[in-house]
């Protein structure tokens, strides 16, 4: 039983057309289908159908994320766990998304909506499994090879952390501590080996701050800062070197205003590896380590 990664997204997009042509064109994800109201993407080395949904809205910011847990029995075992540990759930029936099995869907404590899925249709990532090329003829824009993790906000950090840790066995790479010494500005938490699959910061309840991808090397992050610039994207900050996780990395706005990032590097992550603790003065290198500055934008932004 478990859950394998932080699997999908549906981000709310403003500005339809332009934002549909960025994810494509730009960042550079694979439509695999199409709806009135939705677009469903990938990103080129994922196997599943999608990883992104783009949903047509008034507002900007994070409609769900959902993590991919192992077999349909595990929706049963987290369901009653979760509903243990005194929070509310729902089913969304299979087929209510496009190759997609059942769903369980509950509220994080910073008020996000998690899904949780087992069964959804495999595509590929466009290369053999019997003697693969390192990748695929045909990939436009940044190229993210998945989709990584998010940031997602909200007042009590401590709550939607060790939900995710006592329901569903997150582990915390690295934490940033307020004046106090104990209580949370932000934790990285994940499930498999990679320093954070899901991340809680202080803000804004139900809030984004950013959705991210994974670039395979330095000069994918240098490539895409030029991509960026040839399409006029609005740039936020980078690249950068994170002091927090040791990720090399780059963030800016799609059209509707949800900030993206696209990253390498950082290490490999293990369970019973200590906890690295960042002090609330040294905030500035954990986040920014060359200029040691967060950033008035990149603190306060949120979508
Ligand atoms: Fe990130």
């Amino acid at each position: 039983m478990g859950i394998l990664r932080t699997g999908r997204v549906q981000i709310r997009m403003t500005n339809w057309e332009e934002s549909i042509n960025y994810y494509k064109n730009v960042l550079g994800l694979i439509e695999t289908a199409r709806e009135d109201d939705l677009v469903y993407l990938k990103a080129w080395d994922e196997h599943d159908h999608h990883s992104v949904i783009l949903q047509k809205a008034d507002t900007a910011g994070l409609e769900h994320l959902a993590f991919k847990v192992e077999s349909p029995e595990d929706l049963d075992t987290y369901e009653k766990k979760l509903n243990e540990y005194g929070v509310a759930t729902t089913r969304i029936p299979a087929g209510t998304r496009i190759a997609e099995g059942e769903a369980v869907r509950f509220q994080l404590p910073t008020e996000q909506y998690v899904e949780l899925y087992a069964e959804i249709e495999q595509v590929g990532n466009g290369l053999p499994i019997v003697n693969p090329a390192p990748w695929p003829d045909g990939l436009v824009g940044i190229a993210p090879t998945r989709l990584d993790h998010l940031l997602i906000a909200g007042e009590d950090v401590a709550g939607t952390t060790k939900l995710l840790q006592e329901v569903f066995g997150f582990s915390m790479a690295e934490k940033v501590v307020l004046e106090d010494g104990e209580s949370y500005l932000a934790t990285w938490l994940f499930v498999t080996n990679t320093p954070h699959d899901i991340a809680v910061i202080k803000g804004p309840n139900g809030k984004l701050h950013h959705v991210g991808f994974f670039l395979e090397e330095w000069n994918d992050v240098r490539r895409a800062a030029d991509i960026i610039g040839k399409n006029n994207v609005s740039l936020d900050k980078g690249p950068v070197r994170h002091g927090i996780t040791r990720g090399t990395t780059i963030y800016f706005f799609d059209p509707s205003g949800n900030r993206n990032e696209v990253y390498c590097g950082g290490y490999i992550a293990m369970k019973d590896h200590p906890t690295i603790t960042w002090t609330i003065d040294k905030v500035g290198e954990g986040i920014s380590y060359f200029d040691k500055d967060a950033g008035e934008r990149f603190t306060s932004v949120f979508s």
